[in-house]
């Protein structure tokens, strides 16, 4: 079975994932009046299942609304103990380097990966095990905050494969790793 990992996140122009505060209000700062999902119904129906990170989590437990995922969801945290109870069934607590993660939840069945959470996406990118990133850019300057990526030990090549405008100002970009050249291969 053929494995991805792909990455689907909204970033301000200076890319950062949440505000100084962890505060992710900006991300409706365009009007968005019909509700528009900006491809992400179409992205998530690809996937098989989502790795967060602990912040992540906590950020998306703590919103006072249902479960948003249908998918099963990999938190990774050295910290928590454990899931709380009314998760149990539906996100599962991992462990370990993240080869032996990966290893753990193809094992499952799992091969087509949202990976989430701006810590995460650069332990994964560190590791170069990023396939995919869906990048919506925000037309705002946050001027600090959490931001998506971090230094690397070696550059990674990415081809463009698609750019869409949403609203009229909101930018979505898709990139898609380039493995086939020997720099960054
Ligand atoms: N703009 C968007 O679309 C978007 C999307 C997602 C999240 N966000 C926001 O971004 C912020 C979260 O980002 P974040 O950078 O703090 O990171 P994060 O990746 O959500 O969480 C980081 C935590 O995950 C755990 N972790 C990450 N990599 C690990 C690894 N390889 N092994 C073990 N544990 C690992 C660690 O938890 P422990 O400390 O427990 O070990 C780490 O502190 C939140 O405010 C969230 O709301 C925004």
């Amino acid at each position: 079975m053929h494995n991805r990992n792909s990455v689907f996140i909204a970033t301000s122009i200076d890319g950062y994932i949440a505000d100084k505060n962890g505060g992710i209000d900006w991300l409706h700062s365009i009007p968005n009046p019909e509700n528009i999902d900006m491809g992400y119904n179409k992205f998530t129906k690809k996937i098989d299942a989502l790795v967060m990170g602990r912040t992540t989590f906590q950020t998306v437990c703590s919103f006072d609304i249902d479960w948003p995922y249908t998918k099963p969801v990999f938190v990774l945290s050295t910290t928590l103990k454990e899931i709380p109870e009314k998760y149990k069934d539906k996100v599962y607590l991992v462990k370990g380097t993240l080869t032996e993660i990966l290893e753990q939840i193809h094992k499952r069945g799992y091969h087509q990966l949202y990976i989430d959470g701006g810590t995460t996406i650069q332990s994964f990118l560190r590791e170069d095990l990023i396939d995919e990133m869906i990048i919506t850019t925000i037309p705002i300057l946050l001027g600090g905050g959490s931001p998506l990526f971090s230094e690397l030990p070696k550059e990674l090549a990415f081809v463009c494969t698609k750019s869409e405008v949403y609203l009229n100002k909101i930018v979505q970009n898709h990139f898609r790793r380039n493995r086939d050249n020997s720099n960054g291969a």
